[in-house]
């Protein structure tokens, strides 16, 4: 392929660390810089090129770091700007790329500006935040997903006026039709990429822009709410104007969280003619998981569907975890003791060797499993723990709810990293913020390190592959056995190179019949001693061919 087609976004492989959980230095049972600091050679040793770090910014932490009350300060329990300046060091010496999460659909209401806006009417930042003045009467409604009454509006006695916020209460939206918030925005951007960090993900972004006038929306609107939500009024203008104003004067990758409705509002967001962002981070894909199971064949025709749309123009993100979901293993895979590791190295598998930029979630190279809540003073997240609340104001079923969340509470995605079997996995000396998964002792990075069969291992080894295979990273993918439930094969080929992959998504042995011919084939990576050679594939089998 034609080297001007080549871009290093497109060819890394995003490690994502939830800074909080990862590794604490000093022992106040957080996460840190220092922490992330002392195991670079840890995430050396897997390959990846880039981390994407959650929210590091000074923060009250009503949504652990979503709501960021300084842009320009680190958050006090991460430690200071010295840290983070030896991290970024630490990283770009061992040649790993920082991407950086900015959230700019709303701020903490602790920030600055927010503290001004409040205070009065004429405050000079009234406008930075959206309000609605009371004598107007209640405001037309608008969902608020943390909400504790699902309501986005809050009454705030002191100019009697209510101010919007599509997240918690804690984190009022920003005005993004101001052009001195969208200024504040790119400057603050600049102060980063003039530190040296290599991109930024756009936490929320797709609902940045409104308009307000705030018109009423049809009843039960919340039900679909992204369809009143995202890519709204000028949201592509604004884009534009930070790509301009950012993204064109650094070397920097831009990834938005969310794609809209429509192919066309991904596109939309990423072509490169367009001027906006690199890459869509598309939801249809990882929200296919739901706690009573999915069914594979939907699986296959979503990430296809997404893979031919975006064949010709665009790029996309593959992943199947991060922080606002329970473990990949737990929800995509079989974490019985039995088929955790192969159904974990399988997934693995797919992630790897799909078209578009990998993001993978810490811990999941170990298989780490969802967290061990029982009780509702076990869990973390506000959205969790405002939902219950919400819940029990309807008088919902309470025991229901419970179950669910032990298995889809984004808590189960934000246990400490599993290091070792010592107290806390070796997370902490302290007593960590959040429940350790209790499996820890057997499930960790140092048994891992010594057994050449674990899923760190193989993690490394799909890693190196995929490095050294550019038909893994541009090559067209073509799904094959289209209609088997229980596997899912396809080929992925470019300049004469083609690669065949079969993946088993059971836990029983399952055949594929792709009409190729495999009894030749050289096996470049399968997660059974003896892999297939034939189409049949033992439970959760994966199975990377180079085909002649
Ligand atoms: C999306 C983030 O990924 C999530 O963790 C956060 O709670 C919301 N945006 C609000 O910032």
């Amino acid at each position: 392929m034609p080297a001007t087609d080549r871009k290093w976004w497109k060819e890394a492989i995003v490690y994502q660390i939830y800074p909080r959980s990862f590794q604490d230095s000093d022992g106040d049972g957080v996460g840190d810089l220092k922490g992330i600091l002392s195991r670079l050679d840890y995430i050396k040793s897997l390959g990846i090129t880039a981390v994407w770090l959650n929210p590091i910014y000074s923060s009250p932490n009503d949504d652990n770091g979503y709501d960021i009350s300084d842009y320009r300060g680190i958050m006090r329990e991460f430690g200071t700007m010295e840290d983070f300046d030896a991290l970024l060091k630490g990283m770009h010496d061992r040649g790993i790329k920082l991407i950086m999460d900015l959230v700019v659909n709303h701020s903490s209401d602790e920030h600055e500006w927010f503290q001004q806006s409040r205070s009065s009417r004429t405050n000079p930042y009234r406008n930075y935040y959206h309000w609605w003045p009371a004598e107007k009467g209640t405001p037309p409604y608008r969902y608020s997903l943390f909400d504790v009454n699902h309501d986005a509006w809050a009454y705030d006695s002191l100019t009697n006026a209510y101010y919007l916020h599509y997240f918690s209460r804690k984190q009022p939206d920003l005005n993004w039709e101001n052009p001195k918030v969208r200024q504040e925005v790119y400057d603050i951007m600049k102060f980063w990429a003039d530190k040296g960090v290599d991109g930024f993900r756009l936490d929320a972004f797709q609902f940045a822009a409104k308009d307000t006038t705030f018109p009423e929306f049809p009843k039960g609107y919340e039900k679909n709410f992204t369809l009143y939500y995202a890519m709204q009024g000028n949201l592509h203008e604004y884009l534009k104007e930070m790509n301009r104003e950012v993204f064109s004067k650094y070397d920097v990758m831009s990834v938005a969280e969310g794609a809209g409705n429509t192919f066309e509002d991904a596109h939309n967001l990423v072509d490169a003619d367009r001027q906006e962002l690199n890459m869509a981070y598309a939801f249809e894909g990882v929200d296919i998981a739901k706690p009573e199971g999915y069914s594979l064949l939907t699986f296959k025709e979503v990430f296809s569907r997404w893979d031919s749309s975006f064949a010709e123009k665009g790029w996309l993100s593959i992943f199947l975890a991060n922080h606002d979901q329970a473990r990949m293993v737990s929800r995509f895979g079989n974490d019985s003791p039995e088929f955790r590791a192969p159904s974990s190295k399988m997934l693995s598998t797919f992630i790897m060797t799909m078209r578009g930029t990998p993001y993978y979630y810490y811990g999941d190279e170990l298989g780490m499993t969802n967290g061990d809540f029982q009780r509702i003073e076990e869990f973390r997240d506000v959205q969790t723990l405002n939902e219950y609340q919400y819940q029990k104001n309807q008088g919902a079923d309470m025991a229901r709810f419970l179950e669910r969340k032990k298995f889809e509470s984004r808590d189960n995605g934000r246990t400490p990293f599993q290091w070792d079997d010592s107290r806390h996995a070796g997370f902490t000396t302290g007593t960590p913020w959040i429940k350790v998964a209790p499996n820890y002792k057997t499930i960790n990075a140092a048994a891992q390190e010594k057994d050449p069969n674990s899923c760190l291992n193989y993690f490394r080894e799909l890693v190196k592959l995929r490095k050294n295979n550019l038909a893994l990273v541009y090559g067209d993918y073509t799904l094959l056995d289209e209609a088997n439930p229980n596997t899912y094969s396809y080929t992925r080929e470019l300049d004469g190179k083609k690669f065949l992959i079969l993946l088993n998504f059971t836990s029983t042995p399952a055949s594929t019949n792709t009409g190729l011919d495999v009894s030749k084939a050289r096996v470049v990576l399968g997660n059974y001693p003896q892999p297939s050679r034939d189409g049949k594939l033992q439970p959760y089998e994966s199975v990377i061919y180079e085909l002649p």
